[in-house]
């Protein structure tokens, strides 16, 4: 079929990994597998305008803009994700593409928008590719867009579905790939289906370190391998976990892994500090209201200085005033977005 001209727009949302990836191999492939909460509102709305060019172009052709502003600074980073997905995309260098986008969390505060980004223009290609071959599966849509998700940010990969994406091979997780997020095949207990996050901006600035420099840290890292069978190992446990809704084994997991991530960091050459003051003020007060209020709050961190708090929805409102009380003081401008899981990206 051929198609001359067209728009789509997709909303994808960001994702918290609970078993975080971090050390890749050439072509993006994981050094570990990971698994993370897709979010809900924490989303990159991307619309993609295309048309057919008289000849195919030698390079690709497009523009791209951020809130209504032409984003040059954003070509290289997209340059590379064509160069990168075009092989499955050979139709690419025939179209002129006008990209749009707006994220619906304050731009630059430090939440990484290329999990969001990334899977909303993947998921945009992909429509582009439907109309070129209707007869697509819902499930190839699915994965392909994941596959391609993956080539422009790792973490992309897990942000096509929700609310649980494993993304990884991995011996106990039936269909687990490299190339592309499943949705978590196993038991999941209901505790976990509405499960909160609030994100606490400890610090808008910009990354310290880029997570292509941080997962290149891995290599030759003196606790590689040692991180990679835990990685594995921790997935493992999960199992139980999901199934049985085992909040305390949750924590365990959940807590040791964002620490693991940070120590990691510091233990690379070159080593990197990447919490602020404010993240250990923070951490320590999750812990004193976990011991005195019996409730089951945790955190997780990314790469960087801010906190997700996480705690299941019934716990809601003990929670959340806890965290409007006692720790938006040690945020930025006092922000943070109460966000939860949800089931993934959505066609506008
Ligand atoms: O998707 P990338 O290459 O930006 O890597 C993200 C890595 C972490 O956010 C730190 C962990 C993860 O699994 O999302």
């Amino acid at each position: 079929k051929s198609v001359s001209s067209g728009k789509t727009t997709y909303k994808s949302p960001s994702n918290i990994a609970l078993v975080k990836y971090w050390g890749k191999k050439a072509n993006q492939i994981p050094a570990n597998p990971s698994i993370s909460f897709t979010l809900s509102k924490c989303a990159t709305l991307t619309t993609v305008s295309y048309k057919k060019l008289d000849e195919p172009n030698t390079t690709f052709s497009f523009d791209i803009a951020l809130d209504g502003k032409k984003e040059e600074s954003f070509k290289p980073k997209i340059s590379t994700f064509f160069e990168r997905v075009y092989p499955y995309f050979p139709f690419l260098k025939e179209y002129h593409f006008e990209i749009e986008t707006s994220n619906s969390f304050p731009h630059s505060s430090g939440i990484a928008s290329s999990a969001s980004g990334m899977s909303a223009l993947a998921l945009c290609l992909m429509e582009l590719e439907r109309n070129l071959n209707p007869d697509m599966t819902e499930d190839y849509f699915n994965q392909k867009a994941s596959f391609l998700a993956r080539l422009g940010s790792g973490s992309a990969a897990r942000s096509i579905k929700g609310s649980i994406v494993q993304w990884g091979e991995h011996a106990e997780i039936e269909g687990s790939s490299n190339l592309y997020g499943i949705e978590y095949p196993h038991k999941i207990h209901s505790i976990f289906q509405n499960y909160c996050d609030t994100i606490l901006l400890v610090d808008k600035g910009q990354k310290q370190v880029s997570s292509t420099v941080g997962h290149d840290l891995m290599h030759g890292h003196p606790f590689a391998e040692q991180r990679f069978n835990q990685a594995h190992e921790n997935l493992s446990k999960l199992e139980t976990v999901f199934a049985e809704g085992n909040l305390d084994g949750f924590i365990s997991i959940v807590e040791s892994e964002a620490l693991t991530l940070h120590a990691m960091m510091m233990a690379s050459q070159p080593y990197f500090i990447l919490m602020k003051p404010n993240t250990l003020e923070i951490i320590n007060k999750i812990w004193e209201f976990r011991e005195t209020s019996k409730t089951h709050v945790c955190f997780t961190l990314d790469a960087g200085a801010n906190v997700h708090v996480l705690y299941p929805e019934n716990e809601k409102s003990q929670v959340q005033k806890f965290i409007e009380d006692e720790l938006s003081p040690y945020c930025q401008g006092e922000q943070f977005i109460h966000d939860h899981v949800g089931n993934g990206a959505e066609k506008i």
